[in-house]
């Protein structure tokens, strides 16, 4: 965990990109935007903290219990029983600082060295997300499965699940998606995500699925798709891309007895999870209005940035071979470049040199064994910032693309 991490170069870059004297052109990391009116929101919410009673004094004066903030936990089963109908209370969710150490607790719960030997956990779909590739305790925690590719048009494609290719051998101890997919902004459909759970069922190992982007908030998600929870399921959400990752909340939804394992490892590694962050939200869960902003604001922000920036590339790529995966959800684009003469990481330098920062996609295969050069022919390209930095970012990149095609 301590060598340097494709994680690990991420936060540096995006911790330097923010105080850097000249200006850097910032589409890597994975900063939300600042929506004003979302902000608006959250400074109203802590204008009410700090004018009710003694709210704001026993949420910076108080350790909360080790599975979290109760009032927030409270307000969040009631919004997901009453608007998605899942059969939950207050004991199927915990929290964690962050849904990324959510994360690391889970794989390291559920695979490992264990009686039975090793488990691993199981991408049946990569590409998948960069912040899983390190977590792990012990070596080679992750298997994962070269994905089927649909080709919609001339430069659009999206991954599937290659079910042919999905073995769930008795080594697996749990599988992982991420829906919308960090990094491809692939959305699985409601027939994946039901054949994974049934298949995860059948061999008796839990589906978690990390919802950091999906439903019912942030909502960053633009097509049809419909969120699922069962006994089996572990759903990890949280309040990060709705716009406060400063305040490091992650939600866990489990059966009680996986949301007591949380609680304990909880207790074990930080006493309790910060409660700011479950504090500014509560109200907003409990009054439902994180339903209105996440659907009417947060979504269709992104649904627009992601056409422009879409536009853009197909504007400044006229005349190479690119392919980008169709945007379903989360905000990045993900760029294949077929190919390409040179290494996606030496694409990313040649960038990083001219002030843009994306991410390469090697980065995002863990637990691949077997080789693919897909892999090095992938750019990730954050939409997030502002429509400005965005579009002088994508006709720098496509500069870049062109130029190494043409050296090639
Ligand atoms: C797919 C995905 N999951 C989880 C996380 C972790 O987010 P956080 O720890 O801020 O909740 C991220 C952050 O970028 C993400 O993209």
């Amino acid at each position: 965990m301590a060598i340097q991490s494709g994680i690990g170069q991420l936060m540096d870059d995006l911790g330097a990109a923010l105080q850097a004297p000249g200006e850097i052109l910032m589409l890597g990391g994975g900063n939300p935007a600042h929506i004003a009116e979302v902000q608006r929101h959250f400074r109203e919410s802590m204008i009410a903290l700090l004018d009710s009673g003694n709210r704001f004094e026993r949420a910076l004066g108080d350790y909360d219990p080790p599975e979290g903030n109760t009032e927030f936990i409270q307000a969040v089963a009631g919004l997901l029983r009453e608007q998605l109908g899942w059969a939950i209370g207050p004991r199927n969710i915990a929290l964690t600082n962050g849904s990324q150490s959510a994360f690391f607790v889970l794989f390291n719960l559920f695979a490992g060295e264990c009686e039975q030997g090793g488990k691993k956990v199981l991408f049946p779909l990569t590409p998948e997300y960069i912040g899983y590739c390190d977590v792990g305790l012990t070596p080679g925690l992750f298997t994962a499965r070269k994905p089927r590719i649909e080709h919609i048009d001339e430069h659009t494609f999206k991954y599937h699940i290659d079910f042919d290719r999905l073995d769930v051998a008795d080594d697996i101890g749990a599988i992982c998606v991420s829906r919308p997919t960090n990094p491809s902004g692939n959305v699985l459909t409601n027939e994946e995500l039901e054949r994974l759970g049934a298949a995860a069922e059948t061999n008796g190992v839990p589906l978690i699925v990390d919802n950091a982007y999906g439903l019912p908030f942030p909502h960053i998600v633009f097509a049809d798709a419909e969120p699922l929870w069962n006994e089996n399921t572990i759903v990890c959400m949280s309040l990060s891309k709705l716009g406060l990752p400063g305040t490091r909340t992650g939600i866990v939804i489990a059966r009680e007895e996986v949301i007591e394992m949380v609680a304990r490892v909880n207790a074990v590694m930080s006493l309790a999870p910060g409660g700011i962050g479950a504090t500014l939200a509560a109200e907003l869960v409990r009054s439902g209005q994180i339903l209105h902003i996440s659907r009417e604001v947060i979504g269709p922000f992104y649904q627009a940035k992601a056409s422009k920036a879409l536009a853009q590339f197909h504007r400044h790529l006229e005349g190479i071979p690119y392919y980008i995966h169709q945007p379903e959800g989360a905000f990045f684009l993900w760029l294949w470049l077929p190919e390409l003469p040179i290494t996606s990481q030496q694409l990313y330098e040649r960038l990083k040199a001219r002030n843009v920062i994306v991410v390469s996609g090697h980065h995002f295969f863990p637990g691949l064994g077997e080789p693919w050069t897909h892999r090095d022919e992938c750019l990730r390209v954050s939409y997030a910032q502002s429509d400005d930095v965005v579009a002088r970012g994508v006709r720098i990149i496509a500069e870049e693309v062109k130029r190494a095609y043409s050296a090639g």
